[in-house]
């Protein structure tokens, strides 16, 4: 679309193609839509597309198509990166499968189910518990962000360790390509080897290569016994020695192991209201350790066990294992509210990397250091998925601090940080993926012949570029 006259006159034949109830233009559809939940990003949108059908979105795709309109993807708007917020151009046209979220089918014998792209995650995990099943995709924005949100950023959480990622928790996928063509691949196979797996580019593709409409899912038996601690450790060497003794100790029962500093405990017990206190000795750094199984094993025993010898090898300070759900939801609330936490304290600089799990004590050690000499306004809150690798790397802003001077450090410590973290063999971006935040960065790290090959599938699959434009690729390469 080029400006907005176009913009008028295609609403209009968008509007007789898909039917009134597909297309709004009104401000209070549009408006809450226009910017993502860092407020980082703000755009303009012509209309919002809300199809009921993969047919409708293939229709939708072969019009923008041939008329060259921008559609720009919108799940549940909770990713980190900008992906699903327009340009400031007005001519895109915002795309949200929110009426599609019908469970398609729950086969159990099958472990697998398929869902409409619109499902929120947390319909998913139910749909899965009704027929005796577990989805384990676990990450706190589960109540609002949309399985084909999931699917396009590759969402990661906090059962990867144990489980993966969406990547490894998909069997197949139904997308919509740029021309209006379907992909319909949602058959429950677990082995499929037959040309290029098109579900796995389309997975973490960010709605730069297709729509996905809806998915086969890996479902697995039920969790019938659950054990869960805090846990006070002295460092971050002595966090990553108790992971590898859970990895030993628990018959691969250990599904969550996630770090938390001292400073993240601090803003969640200020600023959460309902965040107890865990009653562990206070110390530099915690972890939150959860044991599953699908049997009626006694995972309460096998984590004491394990902690026990633990103790004997000075690893663990002090721990409390839950005593029953209400105490592990506790547990859980003060892990995941760390980033409203950090939100309600004020500004922050937030870095998502991931390094191969042994060196994430000396990537906080340098990555301090960094800290320390870029950002004297800041203080480190570094926290995440230590059992993946994977920390949230951020700094907030010291109470009192000159806000103009903590944000200017930004740009520098981002380069600093990220510097380290291609030296050490690790990623910029372990799990939320690059949107329009982190292209630049992409052109920085990834290899020439990556990017090359990047540019070459976008151009394959989207010729006219009409795939949520300046995500992940920028438009035109500079
Ligand atoms: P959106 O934010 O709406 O969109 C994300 C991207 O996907 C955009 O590029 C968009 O264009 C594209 N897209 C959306 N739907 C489709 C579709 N149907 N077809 C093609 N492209 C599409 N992420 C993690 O990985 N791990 C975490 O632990 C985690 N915790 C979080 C906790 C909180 C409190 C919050 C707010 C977010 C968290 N996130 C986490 C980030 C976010 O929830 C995930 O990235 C999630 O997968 C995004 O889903 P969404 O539906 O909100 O997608
Ligand atoms: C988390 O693990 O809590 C999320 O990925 C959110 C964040 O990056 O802050
Ligand atoms: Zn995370």
């Amino acid at each position: 679309m080029r400006d907005a006259t176009d913009s008028v006159e295609f609403v209009s034949q968008l509007r007789e193609l898909l039917g009134p109830d597909s297309l709004r233009t009104g401000p209070d559809d549009l408006a809450p839509l226009l910017a993502d939940h860092r407020q980082l990003f703000r755009g303009r949108a012509a209309a919002l597309a809300l199809p009921d059908s993969t047919a409708e979105v293939s229709r939708l795709l072969a019009f923008c198509n041939t008329h060259r309109i921008s559609v720009v993807p919108q799940g549940g708007n909770t990713g980190y990166c900008g992906g699903a917020t327009p340009d400031e151009s007005g001519t895109a046209l915002l795309l949200s499968l929110r009426r599609m979220r019908r469970i398609r089918a729950v086969n159990a014998d099958d472990f697998a189910l398929v869902a409409d792209a619109g499902c929120t995650l947390a319909e998913v995990q139910v749909a899965a518990e009704g027929a005796d099943r577990y989805f384990p995709l676990s990450l706190g924005s589960e109540g609002s962000c949309q399985i084909g949100g999931n699917l396009a950023t590759n969402a990661g959480g906090t059962a990867v360790l144990r489980y993966g990622m969406m990547r490894d928790l998909t069997l197949g996928i139904e997308a919509v390509l740029a021309d209006g063509s379907v992909i319909s691949q949602l058959a429950p196979l677990r082995k499929d080897n037959t040309g290029y797996d098109l579900r796995q580019l389309l997975i973490g593709s960010e709605g730069t290569l297709g729509i996905i409409t809806a998915a086969c899912l890996k479902l697995f038996p039920a969790v019938r016994a659950r054990a869960t601690a805090w846990i006070s450790v002295a460092s971050a060497d002595q966090a990553l020695s108790l992971l590898a003794l859970l990895r030993e100790r628990s018959a691969d029962r250990l599904v969550t192991c996630e770090l938390v500093p001292q400073a993240a405990l601090n803003l969640v017990l200020q600023h959460i209201p309902a965040a107890r206190d865990p009653g562990t000795a206070a110390a530099p750094w915690y972890l939150l350790v959860e044991l599953a199984s699908s049997g009626e094993d006694d995972m309460d025993g096998l984590l004491q066990a394990a902690l026990a010898q633990a103790l004997e090898r000075d690893l663990v300070l002090d721990a409390a294992l839950a005593r029953n759900g209400a105490q592990r939801e506790d547990f859980w609330r003060l892990r995941e509210s760390v980033p409203a936490a950090q939100r309600v304290a004020g500004a922050s600089l937030k870095h998502d990397i991931s390094v191969p799990v042994a060196r994430i004590p000396e990537f906080i050690r340098r990555g301090s250091a960094l800290v320390e000499q870029h950002v004297p306004e800041g203080f480190l809150v570094a926290y995440g998925h230590i059992g993946d690798g994977n920390l949230h790397f951020n700094v907030n802003q010291r109470p009192g601090a000159d806000s103009a001077a903590f944000l200017a450090r930004e740009a520098p410590l981002k380069r600093a940080v990220h510097d380290l973290v291609a030296s050490m063999g690790g990623s910029f971006s372990a799990e939320h993926g690059i949107g329009q935040l982190k292209v630049a960065e992409l052109e920085r790290y990834a290899q020439p012949a990556e990017l090359a090959a990047m540019r070459a599938i976008k151009h394959a699959l989207d010729p006219n570029g009409i795939l949520n434009p300046g995500k992940v690729l920028r438009s035109t390469p500079p």
